[in-house]
């Protein structure tokens, strides 16, 4: 079997074979990139993408924004689709949960007229240009289908992940005012039939929404003029559907995300920025040609599942596998039998689901051979050695590089990884800032730190073209969150070491976002939806390092009059699932008489959090009421 990978002086490195399929195999490509960014971007758009006009200017800069090839035009589904036509190649490859039932597959022909068909289908709704419409799908082609017919007439989508909550996708459907929404009967999920139609019914009460169009999963149709049939809509359409010409800087979607404060935010990407990253960070981390398959095991409700589920390996001419259900459905074999089936080539998950398949231990990945895989990716966060090293040795067999890529749904693209060609690829370390981007790391007062210390990340100008082109209608919130710190720097709110081989690790986020399970999450929207029930007086919720999900959050909790109680405990989870989803499920919650509060009022997580993990909290003096502190010791004690 080919070996891709090789050691030398301790450290992994491309092989020969290797070298030779790389895109890109020599380190020089950094430095030609660095000697003019710009430059180096513009010859990379020209050559990745189909452009219906040329650019005016490359990069224009006025911070806090810039744009990314301004005058340009073209349309982001014609590069997806239209220029792969004609090639008889399988653009889409999707696996139900349901063992029995049949994988379907859709040439990049089929894709296209189901698309063009669906556009129309938007068309006659009188969605037009620059309109919000608001997708909460789960992995099925009809996603897809609905995402790219957006983007084929010029219409922002706006993806709401399926297991977020009514309340959650309510509010997302309000701040972007969408009049459409394209949603399905439900999913399966272990094998049970998850339920979306009732909540999107619950969502749309009040909103701007007009009409709900539904993927029948289960075999029930819906009816009448405000619920139409996803599939009887689309048998009426016409096959074709001319494209719109977009400008380069055009919004072409929106996703939200979760900051520091309560409400998450809707994160702006452009249209050729965010295709030009998507492209070539597609093509040269994972090193994709048109015979690759490539399978992102991300949700399309988060940027990874956009970036490198859908859009990276289309606009790549690649093949794209996504799978409907749970990775240990029916068993824990489930993911390793589909990469052997259907001879999947890239590999590409979050360090949360290697963590949970260790714990099933090796007899699940022992019977499959693996010999399709040539690149293995991880994202979403930091990966321990001990989880990099079941991964490479297990699921790559010791033959396939692994691309550790750091990057945020602000950066729409990848920015921090080693490339397959070049290497090398250290356990625990991303690796270098993608050719033609830059960070560097500094103090809090924005100067850059000594090599080898830690501080806060940040992006230089010129900003990747991938990056996010602000708030949706909050420029407040864009510049607050991403500017205010370090001015002329894009504040990524992570941490992170570079050494002197330029080689970046990331220590973890610097603000009260979380990750758990690999999913973004803020203390702050938490509490707001604990505080949201009428029993509760205050709260206060932190993270707390969790062996399989990385993260897990724990609240503590002040109730205005009643006695804590298993069952109280058991209504505020509930809550947190009404307000956000499971996902967001505090995994302990504590009682508390009063949270560790300063003078000025401010809770101290802090302290909070070192009671949790067992450490002596610091900082004592500065609480107005330290007592809060024993009794939240011993509450904490006895649980
Ligand atoms: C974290 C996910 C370490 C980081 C694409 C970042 C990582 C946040 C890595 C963004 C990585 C992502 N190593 N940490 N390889 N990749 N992160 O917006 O804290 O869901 O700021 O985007 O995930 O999460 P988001």
């Amino acid at each position: 079997m080919t070996k891709y990978i090789t050691k030398k002086s301790g450290k992994y490195w491309p092989s020969k074979e290797m070298k030779k399929i790389a895109w890109v195999n020599d380190d020089k490509i950094y430095k030609q990139a660095d000697k003019n960014p710009v430059k180096f971007w513009e010859k990379l758009a020209k050559e990745g993408l189909v452009w219906k006009k040329q650019w005016d200017k490359a990069y224009v800069e006025k911070l806090p924004y810039f744009q990314w090839f301004k005058g340009g035009k073209l349309n982001f589904c014609v590069n997806c689709l239209d220029r792969h036509l004609g090639k008889d190649k399988t653009a889409l490859i999707w696996i139900p949960e349901p063992v029995k039932e049949k994988p379907v597959k859709l040439s990049y022909g089929e894709l296209h007229e189901k698309v063009c068909k669906f556009a129309n289908v938007l068309k006659k709704l009188g969605v037009k240009k620059k309109d919000v419409v608001a997708i909460y799908l789960p992995m099925i082609p009809e996603t897809l289908i609905t995402m790219l017919a957006c983007t084929r007439i010029g219409a922002i989508h706006s993806v709401v992940f399926s297991a977020f909550s009514s309340d959650a996708l309510k509010a997302r459907i309000q701040d972007g005012k969408a009049k459409v929404l394209i949603t399905s009967e439900g999913y399966y999920r272990r094998g049970k039939k998850e339920l979306l139609l009732k909540k999107a019914k619950k969502a749309v009460t009040g909103t701007s929404v007009k009409k709900i169009i539904v993927v029948s999963r289960f075999g029930k149709k819906v009816s009448g003029t405000k619920y139409l049939d996803f599939q009887k809509e689309l048998e009426k359409a016409d096959s074709y559907c001319k494209p719109e010409i977009i400008n380069s800087e055009d919004t072409m979607f929106i996703l939200y995300t979760s900051g520091t404060t309560g409400k998450p935010k809707g994160i702006v990407h452009d249209t050729g920025g965010y295709a030009t990253q998507a492209y070539w960070t597609a093509k040269w981390n994972f090193n994709l040609h048109e015979n690759d398959i490539m399978w992102c095991t991300a949700d399309v409700g988060w940027i990874t599942g956009h970036t490198y589920a859908f859009y990276g390996p289309l606009l790549n001419g690649a093949t794209t596998l996504i799978f409907e259900g749970s990775p240990d459905f029916p068993n824990p074999g489930r993911w390793w039998d589909i990469i052997d089936k259907n001879k999947v080539t890239v590999f590409y998950t979050a360090p949360t689901a290697i963590r949970m398949f260790m714990k099933f231990g090796d007899r699940w990945v022992k019977k499959y051979k693996f010999s399709s895989l040539k690149i293995l990716g991880t994202v979403g966060e930091p990966i321990d050695e001990d989880a990099w090293d079941w991964y490479f040795k297990k699921i790559g067999k010791s033959r396939c590089p692994i691309i550790d890529t750091w990057w945020q749904t602000e950066t729409g693209g990848t920015l921090i990884n080693a490339l397959p060609g070049i290497g090398p690829f250290i356990p625990t370390v991303a690796g270098k800032c993608f050719p033609g981007t830059k960070h560097i790391v500094v103090d809090k007062n924005g100067k850059k730190v000594k090599t080898g210390k830690t501080g806060n990340l940040v992006q230089c100008s010129p900003f990747a073209p991938g990056m996010l082109h602000g708030v949706y209608k909050n420029h407040k919130k864009y510049i607050e969150t991403y500017w205010k710190r370090f001015k002329k720097y894009y504040d990524t709110s992570d941490g992170a070491y570079i050494d002197k081989q330029n080689q970046i690790r990331i220590t973890g986020r610097t603000d009260d976002v979380m990750k758990v399970a690999g999913h973004r999450l803020a203390t702050a929207e938490l509490e707001n939806a604990i505080n949201e029930s009428k029993i509760v007086s205050e709260s206060a919720v932190v993270p707390v390092p969790h062996k399989i999900k990385g993260e897990v959050p724990i609240a503590f909790i002040v109730l205005k009059k009643h006695n804590p109680s298993e069952a109280l405990e058991k209504q505020l989870k509930k809550q947190v699932d009404k307000s956000i989803g499971p996902t967001a499920r505090p995994s302990k919650i504590y009682f508390v008489k009063q949270l560790p509060k300063t003078r000025s009022g401010k809770i101290m997580r802090r302290i909070l959090k070192a009671l949790l993990v067992g450490e002596e909290p610091k900082g004592l003096m500065t609480l107005v009421n330290p007592k809060s502190v024993e009794e939240i010791k011993e509450i904490i004690s006895k649980k």
